[in-house]
């Protein structure tokens, strides 16, 4: 149950520290775009260079290299944390602890058992965990899903979903990238997995995969080139392909429904934006979804359309825009695939807790 602590605050706002000033200045921008609703009022992070240039950046005055100094800051509402990925688990837990809501990017844990760790923690704290899967907020995804959801796209046939992107060797100069021990894995559960959340958000769970994973760009621990076989719940079927090697970057998804089929705009880290295809099978079906995206008002993207689907969560008290069951889905499909890439087979979900992997994809 959320507590409406923005109300406690002078101006109402929603108090927010920010750990990490990586993709963390993303997240910032995505709360300043809601001046009355939230205001970034303290920021972590190790290295000392970074803190300052961000802090003076955002003029952001309140600043530490302590993690357990945001912790104890008993005016903060909520703490956000772009951390690298293996220290999610113990800071989200932490920050349950000390009482406060939680923003997670991804990925929020490096294995089920992890994850199911900080859903049991976020059951019996006082806030909640909002993990990051901001490619959700676009105009081009909210209308797809808008007329899935109203069931005017009919049965579901097929989706391919690509993630072409380029990473170079300056990327790995970051220690913790690159590394199973801090990365946790590569293209698939860094990189294309804002694409396929995509995917399920839009066409339903997964019910079995078959993947084949290679490192082939980089000389790094992790893949950087995966594709994959997905049968749907539904019986549609799906195919994933990944790389951090493609020359010109894009991400897309086409999504083939019997009534329809939805094309996403080729921006490689805001597919979810307009312009989409939407592709009526006939006439009717054009005036259906006419009809049904008449009132369609455009709305923001990206962090911003994400902080602001928070901020309405939080004051309301009603279900968070991502969930943590949301990452939880993302991690088990991650799971399934390297189990497939690993054993040559292929892997029905869902993964149970007697699985070799649910501890750890990389541990089998
Ligand atoms: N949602 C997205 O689109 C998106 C984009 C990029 C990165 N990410 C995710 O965000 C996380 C961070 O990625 P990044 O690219 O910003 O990495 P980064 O290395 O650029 O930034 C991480 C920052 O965290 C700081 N840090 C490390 N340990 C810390 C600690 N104990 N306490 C406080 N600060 C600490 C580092 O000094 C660094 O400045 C990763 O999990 C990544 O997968 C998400």
């Amino acid at each position: 149950m959320a507590i409406a602590r923005g109300a406690a605050h002078q101006d109402g706002a929603w108090t927010v520290a920010v750990v990490g000033c990586g993709i963390g200045r993303g997240h910032i921008e995505g709360y300043k775009a809601h001046p009355d609703k939230f205001r970034v009022t303290a920021l972590c992070d190790v290295d000392e260079g970074r803190l300052a240039a961000t802090g003076d950046e955002f003029a952001i005055t309140r600043r530490t290299v302590s993690f357990d100094d945001i912790l104890r800051l008993a005016d903060i509402d909520i703490v956000d944390i772009c951390t690298p990925p293996a220290l999610h688990v113990t800071q989200a837990l932490a920050v349950l602890v000390a009482g406060k809501e939680v923003v997670c990017e991804k990925p929020v844990a490096g294995s089920l058992a992890d994850i199911d760790r900080v859903i049991a923690a976020e059951g019996e704290a006082a806030g909640r965990v909002m993990p990051v899967f901001q490619y959700r907020f676009g105009d081009g995804v909210r209308k797809a899903k808008h007329v899935i959801d109203l069931g005017l796209a009919g049965t579901s046939y097929l989706a391919t979903v690509e993630t072409a992107w380029r990473r170079t060797p300056e990327y790995y100069r970051t220690m913790w990238r690159g590394r199973l021990q801090s990365e946790l894995g590569g293209v698939l559960l860094t990189h294309a997995i804002h694409s396929h959340d995509l995917l399920t958000y839009l066409m339903g769970p997964v019910a079995s995969v078959f993947a084949h994973t290679a490192t082939r760009i980089n000389p790094v621990e992790v893949e950087d080139c995966a594709v994959a076989s997905l049968v749907m719940q539904s019986g549609a079927l799906a195919s994933l392909a990944a790389t951090l090697g493609s020359h010109r970057e894009i991400s897309r998804l086409r999504l083939c429904f019997e009534q329809v089929t939805f094309e996403s705009s080729l921006a490689p880290y805001s597919p979810g934006d307009d312009p989409w295809s939407i592709i009526p099978a006939s006439p009717t079906a054009n005036d259906r979804i006419g009809n049904a995206l008449a009132g369609y008002r455009s709305a923001q993207s990206g962090f911003a359309g994400l902080m602001g689907a928070y901020h309405e969560a939080l004051t309301t008290g009603g279900a968070l825009p991502v969930t943590l069951a949301d990452a939880r889905q993302s991690l088990e499909l991650v799971t399934a695939l390297y189990h497939s890439a690993a054993t040559g087979s292929l892997v029905d979900l869902p993964i149970g807790r007697d699985h070799p992997r649910y501890s750890g994809w990389q541990a089998a």
